[in-house]
Formats: structure tokens, C-alpha cells, sequence
């Protein structure tokens, strides 16, 4: 039996426990929040949509109790604050950090082999958390942005473009972030080069919409997206449990690749059944190579936030 556990029955996690029932991707979900009933409630209600929309798929909700969660074969945490307008994804760190911990703690006791897909904010740097706190293979504790903001670029493109978004591929790689690093060389339109489609000026208002993108939402709903979230890990939980192989941009801890060592960042990855099956890497010019330090950079300095929160 597949078994995926949501930690965190907010907008994005009860999105993508509502996501992986309906597709069917796993035969068992299990919600879990902090907050007495919630999850039970959420869990309840996706499994009376059952009938209507005809899926099989069971969903349990759960009040802290991890006894429920035992033996999943992936985890998504996307427990801990959102952002209101005007803060940045690291305002949230101190908060969020914390209630990283202790979920993972709680996960790993009861769900020693599942891989875990970290979704709090800030995103780089929860992985990071997750990842010390559970002390498992760093290809197995990995962080969902980069398949939400490449979405967001694939989006926007499709509209200027005025054709379906499942035509464009793309890959970002970097911190999830102000600094993200977009990729046009390695964009295309049904394998056509954007830049062929596009003129520079507009590509780069879209780029720039991309890096921001969350935060027009947040301006928008005055607390972060959710929709295309929820469904971003619900689509790195299908590709984990169905052995799919896919390659996405996925948040992991770089031991050398990009000549880069001990920093959490997004870049493309090889997505199966034993989490990431080989990280790819691409050969950058001058121009995206800086790019990546610059976010490597700026990821570093909050991971260093986060040691002088934990040696406090
Ligand atoms: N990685 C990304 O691309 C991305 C995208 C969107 C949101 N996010 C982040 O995901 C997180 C969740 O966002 P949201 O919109 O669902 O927020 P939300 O407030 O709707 O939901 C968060 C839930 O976590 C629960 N929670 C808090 N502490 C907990 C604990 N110790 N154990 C279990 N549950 C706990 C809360 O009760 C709440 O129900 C935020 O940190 C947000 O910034 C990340």
C-alpha cells in the first residue's frame, strides 16, 4: 500500500492532500495539524468529494498524533507560517524553523524510510533544518519550489505567447527567491527556442515577474499561493512513489555539483522512487554561473541565521 502523509492541513497542505487523492497517487493520505480538528475535518470533507469525483483514495486526518502517519513512504511538510504582505519568505525563519524540527523529529520516528518533501518557508533553508534534524540521505530530504516557479515562468509565457502552457518547458535553478535563476537558454516552445518567439525586452519583464511572483500573490490574498503549490509537491510525491524518473528542479544539499559545497539550492534533479536518483549538471555560461552565486550567497547567509538560532 502507498502511504503519503501532509504535515500542516493549511491552504497549500490540504491542496495537496485534496491533489494526490482525487489523481489517486497514493492509497492512503494522512493529514496532520497542530490545530484540534482541522485535519480531521479537511480529511473528512476530501473524502466525501469520494463519490462525486470518483477516486478510491482514503484520507485520515490526525491532531499531532504521528502514530497515524507510521510508515509512509513520503512526507510533505508544509507546516509553519505564510508570509503577509511586506515580509519576505526569511522573516519567517526564527517561527518556522522551529516547527520544522520538531514535525521532522516526529516524522522520522514514525516514518524511518520515507522520503520528505519540505514546502515551509524559507524554502532552502527548511530543507536545511529537515535535513540536519532527520540525519537522513541528503536525497532524501529535498524542498519543493523550483516545479512552482518554473510554472509561474511557464504561465506567464504561455499567456504571452497565446499558446497551451503544456507546450513550454523550462528549468530555474537557485534559492527560492528574489534570486532565483531563470533560464531562457534552456526554455523552449514544443522544442522550439524561446528566444526564437520572444523578443528580450518582453522575456525579461517575464523573468522579472517570475522572481516576484509569489509576492504579487501575497499583495493579492495578503498570504501566500496555494493552488499551484499544493499541486507542485503533489506532482514530486507522484513522480517519488510511481518511479516516474522525471526531471525537475528540486531543492537539495549540493555536495560538489556546480563546484558549489554545503548549500541548500534548487537545481535540476532526476525524481524516483529513492527521491533524487542524480542531480544534472548543466554547463552554465559566465552570466548564469553568477547568477547562481549570487543565490548561493544569499541562501548561505540565511543558513547562518539559522546556526545562530540554534546555537541561541
Ligand atoms: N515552497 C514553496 O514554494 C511555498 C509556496 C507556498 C507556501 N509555502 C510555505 O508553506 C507554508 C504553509 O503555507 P500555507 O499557506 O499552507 O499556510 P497556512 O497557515 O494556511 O497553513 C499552515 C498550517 O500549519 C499548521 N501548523 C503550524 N505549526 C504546526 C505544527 N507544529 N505541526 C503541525 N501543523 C502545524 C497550522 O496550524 C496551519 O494549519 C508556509 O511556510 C508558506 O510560506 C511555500
Amino acid at each position: 500500500m502507498t502511504k503519503v502523509t501532509v504535515v500542516g492541513a493549511g491552504n497549500v497542505g490540504a491542496t495537496c492532500a485534496d491533489v494526490l487523492a482525487y489523481r489517486e497517487i497514493a492509497e492512503e493520505i494522512v493529514l496532520v495539524d497542530i490545530k484540534e480538528g482541522v485535519a480531521e475535518g479537511k480529511a473528512l470533507d476530501i473524502w466525501q468529494k469520494a463519490p462525486i469525483n470518483a477516486y478510491d483514495s482514503r484520507t485520515v486526518g490526525s491532531t499531532n498524533d504521528y502514530s497515524k502517519t507510521a510508515n509512509s513512504d513520503v512526507v510533505v511538510i508544509t507546516s509553519g507560517l505564510p508570509r503577509k504582505p511586506g515580509m519576505t519568505r526569511d522573516d519567517l525563519i526564527e517561527t518556522n524553523a522551529g516547527i520544522v524540527k520538531s514535525v521532522t523529529e516526529n516524522v522520522v520516528k514514525h516514518s524511518p524510510n520515507a522520503i520528505i518533501i519540505i514546502v515551509s518557508n524559507p524554502l532552502d533553508v527548511m530543507t536545511y533544518q529537515a535535513h540536519i534534524t532527520s540525519k537522513l540521505p541528503r536525497t532524501k530530504v529535498i524542498g519543493m519550489a523550483g516545479i512552482l516557479d518554473t510554472a509561474r515562468y511557464r504561465a506567464f509565457l504561455a499567456e504571452a505567447l497565446d499558446v497551451s502552457p503544456k507546450e513550454i518547458q523550462a528549468i530555474l535553478m537557485g534559492g527560492h527567491g528574489d534570486t532565483m535563476v531563470p533560464l531562457p537558454r534552456y526554455t523552449t516552445v514544443a522544442g522550439i527556442p524561446v528566444t526564437e518567439l520572444i523578443d528580450a525586452d518582453k522575456l525579461n519583464e517575464i523573468i522579472e515577474r517570475t522572481k516576484f511572483g509569489g509576492g504579487e500573490l501575497v499583495k493579492l490574498m495578503g498570504t501566500s499561493a496555494w493552488y499551484a503549490p499544493g499541486a507542485a509537491a503533489a506532482q514530486m510525491v507522484e513522480a517519488i512513489l510511481k518511479n516516474q524518473r522525471r526531471v525537475f528542479p528540486v531543492c537539495i544539499k549540493l555536495d560538489g555539483e556546480y563546484g558549489i559545497d554545503d548549500c541548500y539550492l534548487g537545481v535540476p534533479v532526476i525524481l524516483g522512487r529513492n527521491g533524487v536518483e542524480k542531480v544534472i549538471e548543466l554547463h552554465l555560461n559566465e552570466d548564469e554561473k553568477a547568477l547562481l552565486e549570487t543565490s548561493r550567497t544569499h541562501v548561505k547567509e540565511v543558513m547562518t541565521v539559522l546556526d545562530n538560532i540554534a546555537a541561541k
